[in-house]
């Protein structure tokens, strides 16, 4: 069910993933390179969310190409189909689907891009025995998942924003998830006959006003109010996280850390 996703998929979150991706935009598309994306091929995206990252995708292989978005929210999935319509896309499908229950499309694709899905994965199996059966040998997956949350801070001081990012770690495991399942991935892949291509590590960070700072100035104030719903945040704690951060907007030299996200590429070899 779409309600069992931590994050929720109201508008604020809508919107609050249209800004993440403008962030991350240039970070994703660098690794699209790297990973040899190029027009005409088919392209599979696990957890789509409303689109952003699939009609980049989907403009980036062009008509000749296909991308087919897997998404757990209807509304979500709605949201990116209008998205293709819009961006006169014909090559972007995306279907509501729930990676963990409905069965995997029976179709082949030479590559998997898969960003902040697997952290909130309860059971990792079948996404790899989905990917199994959707990529065939030869063909590449690519993840940009967290990998050390615990960098999540506003520096030097803002000791309510650090109990924030713990919550957040609490509230993703509360619910079945692993913030850092970037840790395992690798692991996990290589064990079942993938190699590993790439591991990079992608830190983000910026001070006062920048894209970076206001990207999570926004996930607390989108995230507490879901955190107060979850019972994990409390209204007095909220406050005064929002207090650091006003009290860190008049001091130029203070600067937020993200949860670092490690790249991950494998490529999917003869068993
Ligand atoms: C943080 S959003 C990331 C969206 C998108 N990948 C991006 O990078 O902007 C996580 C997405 O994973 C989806 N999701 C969570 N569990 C899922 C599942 N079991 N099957 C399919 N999608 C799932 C959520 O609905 C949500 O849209």
């Amino acid at each position: 069910m779409a309600s069992d996703y931590v994050l929720g998929t109201h508008q604020s979150e809508l919107e609050r993933l249209r800004f993440q991706h403008e962030l991350w935009s240039p970070i994703s598309e660098a690794a699209w390179t790297r990973a040899g994306i190029q027009r005409g091929q088919r392209l599979l995206d696990l957890g789509a969310g409303p689109g952003f990252a699939a009609a980049d995708l989907a403009a980036r292989v062009g008509p000749t190409g296909r991308v087919l978005g897997l998404e757990l929210s209807a509304d979500y999935a709605a949201e990116a189909q209008a998205l293709a319509q819009r961006n006169r896309l014909p090559q972007l499908e995306v279907r509501q689907h729930d990676l963990l229950k409905d069965p995997w499309p029976n179709e082949h694709f030479d590559l998997a891009w898969c960003r902040w899905l697997a952290m909130f994965l309860p059971d990792l199996e079948p996404l790899l025995a989905g990917l199994e059966r959707c990529l065939p040998i030869g063909a590449q997956l690519l993840v940009h998942e967290y990998v050390h949350w615990d960098t999540f801070a506003l520096h030097p001081q803002a000791t309510a924003v650090a109990r924030f990012g713990q919550a957040c770690q609490d509230s993703f495991r509360a619910a079945g998830g692993d913030p850092d399942v970037n840790r395992r991935l690798p692991s996990l892949l290589s064990a079942r006959g993938w190699q590993i291509e790439e591991l990079l590590p992608l830190p983000v960070l910026g001070s006062q006003g920048s894209m970076a700072a206001q990207w999570m100035e926004r996930f607390v104030a989108v995230y507490g109010l879901q955190l107060q719903q979850l019972g994990l945040w409390s209204t007095t704690d909220q406050q005064e996280a929002l207090g650091q951060i006003q009290a860190a907007a008049s001091d130029p030299g203070s600067f937020w850390v993200g949860p670092t996200v490690l790249e991950l590429r494998a490529r999917r070899l003869e068993p």
